[in-house]
């Protein structure tokens, strides 16, 4: 095995104590989905929207990686192969556990994007909808670099590239309910990969791996990395 992809999800980052986002009653921290993750939502009460973002950014600052995160950055280190890493995440865990080969397909909370100009850019700290672009200087028209539902995805042929030059495919705490990454297990299988979940619970779309297995991200992530490495690092070189 040579090449592989990771996917993430909400899952790998719930043990560093930020919540997933199928939560009791299917609400995100409180709020139901439309009301904060969509455009309409922005264009209907921005203030609103804003909130929301600047309180799970502030969260960030609270919270660390954890040992699934460490043990992805261990596999990018020492891998290798190719290997890329798409996360669904927002939050940065994953880079600062020091993961390099990384794509955030859903945005980034530490990311503004001016709609006056189109410039994204690193943002710390409260955005609010006074935000000042510091690109164009115009004010009031800087979002959070999120790809809310209806919005396209982030960097999509770049992953299809990658999962279909895969022969392993992880999935990682993603409960398998959003699409397009909810169809890459079917990709990456079609393309010959073979394929492993690692998920607290069976997600959806359990059936259509080789392999699951149920648990914690922070005990089973590190394990399967001493695995793969173990078996990396024994194999004969061949010239
Ligand atoms: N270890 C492994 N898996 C876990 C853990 C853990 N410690 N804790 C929770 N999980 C699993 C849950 O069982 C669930 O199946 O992680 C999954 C999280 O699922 P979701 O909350 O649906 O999150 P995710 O799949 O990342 O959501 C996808 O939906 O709302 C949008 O854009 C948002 O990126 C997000 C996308």
């Amino acid at each position: 095995m040579k090449n592989i992809v990771l996917l993430t999800g909400a899952g790998v980052s719930a043990e560093s104590g930020l919540a997933t986002f199928r939560g009791p009653y299917g609400l995100w921290e409180g709020h139901r989905v439309e009301d904060v993750a969509t455009p309409e939502a922005f264009r209907r009460d921005p203030g609103l929207v804003h909130a929301f973002y600047d309180a799970r950014r502030a969260r960030l600052e609270t919270v660390k990686p954890n040992a699934a995160h460490a043990a992805l950055a261990r596999l990018d280190a020492e891998w290798p192969g190719e290997l890329l890493l798409v996360t669904q995440n927002v939050d940065d865990l994953h880079e600062r556990a020091g993961s390099r080969r990384l794509l955030h397909m859903h945005g980034e909370l530490t990311k503004g994007w001016c709609l006056a100009c189109g410039e994204r850019f690193r943002w710390r700290g409260p955005m609010g909808e006074d935000a000042c672009c510091p690109s164009c200087g115009e004010q009031g028209q800087v979002r959070p670099d999120i790809v809310w539902f209806g919005e396209m995805p982030y960097e999509m042929e770049r992953i299809d590239d990658a999962l279909q030059a895969c022969d392993l495919f992880l999935s990682i705490g993603t409960s398998g309910a959003v699409y397009p990454a909810a169809g890459f297990v079917q990709t990456a299988r079609h393309c010959g990969a073979r394929t492993l979940e690692i998920n607290l619970e069976p997600s959806l779309g359990s059936f259509m791996f080789d392999e699951s297995r149920i648990g914690k991200a922070g005990e089973l992530v590190p394990e399967w990395v001493d695995e793969v490495l173990q078996s990396a690092h024994s194999r004969p070189i061949s010239r």
